[in-house]
């Protein structure tokens, strides 16, 4: 039996989000610029990774303090190597109900197949714009949209249940929107707006780039019928909506500018160095690869983590605006492709 675990505000620690690589195959300006992620970047070598060893027995760990979801993240999760192998581990664990996948898309083809024999069932895909040449300007390796829409066709195909992260910015995609929600509507997928946040120091974040759920849905009732659903579950991070002339058809919102959800955040994240953040804008993570390589136990590892949680006071998203813009600037936050959203 799990045991239950909460931090300072009291908040249970539910999911596990795992980044298996920093490593990526698009280098979208807003996350990875080729400024800094250049040819010249050091990435983490193989022996600063987690292991599938560690990996799944951190997962066993925080199962037994509460975790029931994990994710695995990126950089870009399907360019670490055997990536099927840690899933199939990952889903015997006793109380992990639910795995998820976040992703770019673009290897869905290569590897989709192996990922859902291993018993991956839900992928959540990136996808900012429908315009060909926008989409390869945006994650500036000139992938048109065409390529990772055959890519969710034949996830669809494989039986996945998908999710579409779109990330709006003012002044860059917004027009994309429309576009976007009537290619979707009649595919079995949800599509998500995210609104553009301040992850990392290197993306030119500011407010005035931000497109509010609010500016978003007025556009989007230009042209559906929508209705507003209950939260399906404590701590869901998306607002849903219902196009109400279509069967099963959905729309989500993710508002961490404008309607933080930091009150209900159950999520712990792991870096690809076995790192643990209690948030995505945290700045200094508790190193557990190190205590595990120097032969913890696992009795003592579970205190440990434990401890870690019971500390945990982050809420950045309720913050951000209460601190001063010189405050935000000069936080120095670990970077989105290193921790993976
Ligand atoms: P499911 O609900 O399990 O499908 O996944 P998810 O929406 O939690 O995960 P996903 O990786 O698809 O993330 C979607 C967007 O939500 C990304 O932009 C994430 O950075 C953002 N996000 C996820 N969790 C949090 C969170 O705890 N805080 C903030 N601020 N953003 C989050
Ligand atoms: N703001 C909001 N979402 C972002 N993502 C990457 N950078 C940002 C940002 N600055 C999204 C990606 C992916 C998910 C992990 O996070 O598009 O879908
Ligand atoms: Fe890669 Fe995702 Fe970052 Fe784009 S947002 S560079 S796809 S990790
Ligand atoms: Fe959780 Fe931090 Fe996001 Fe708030 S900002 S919801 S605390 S990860």
């Amino acid at each position: 039996m799990a045991q239950v675990v909460t931090d300072k505000f009291g908040r249970p620690i539910r999911d596990l989000r795992i980044s298996v690589t920093d490593k990526c195959n698009f280098r979208c300006r807003y996350c990875m610029p080729k400024e800094i992620f250049g040819d010249d970047f050091e990435f983490l070598k193989r022996e600063q990774l987690l292991s599938f060893d560690e990996i799944e027995r951190l997962a066993r760990i925080y199962a037994s303090l509460g975790v029931k979801k994990l994710r695995l993240t990126g950089g870009e999760p399907m360019m670490r190597k055997d990536l099927h192998e840690l899933i199939e581990r990952l889903t015997v664990i006793e109380g992990i109900e639910d795995i998820g996948l976040t992703t770019n898309g673009l290897l869905l083809k290569k590897h989709g197949q192996k990922l859902y024999d291993a018993g991956l069932r839900r992928i959540n895909i990136s996808l900012d714009a429908m315009d060909d040449e926008l989409f390869g300007k945006i994650n500036d390796r000139g992938i048109g949209t065409s390529r990772i829409l055959e890519q969710i066709e034949y996830a669809i195909g494989l039986g996945f249940q998908i999710k579409i992260n779109m990330v709006v910015q003012k002044g860059l995609n917004e027009q994309e929107i429309l576009p976007m929600a009537r290619y979707f509507k009649n595919l079995p997928v949800t599509l998500r707006f995210i609104e553009f946040m301040d992850v990392g120091n290197d993306n030119g974040w500011n407010f005035e780039k931000v497109v509010s759920k609010k500016e978003i849905l007025e556009t989007l009732q230009t042209e559906f019928d929508l209705e507003p659903l209950d939260p399906a579950y404590y701590g869901e991070v998306a607002k849903v909506y219902k196009h109400n002339d279509a069967a099963d058809s959905y729309l989500g919102f993710i508002t961490s500018v404008s309607e933080s959800f930091c009150s209900t955040c159950t999520r712990a994240r792991l870096s690809s160095d076995g790192k643990f953040y209690g948030c995505l804008f945290a700045v200094d993570g508790f190193d557990i690869k190190t205590l595990m390589r120097d032969g913890i136990s696992d009795e003592e590892l579970t205190k440990v983590l434990t401890g870690v949680w019971d500390k945990r006071d982050d809420r950045y998203s309720e913050i951000r605006t209460e601190i001063t813009e010189e405050m935000r600037q000069k936080r120095k936050k670990i970077n989105m492709s290193y921790i993976g959203g």
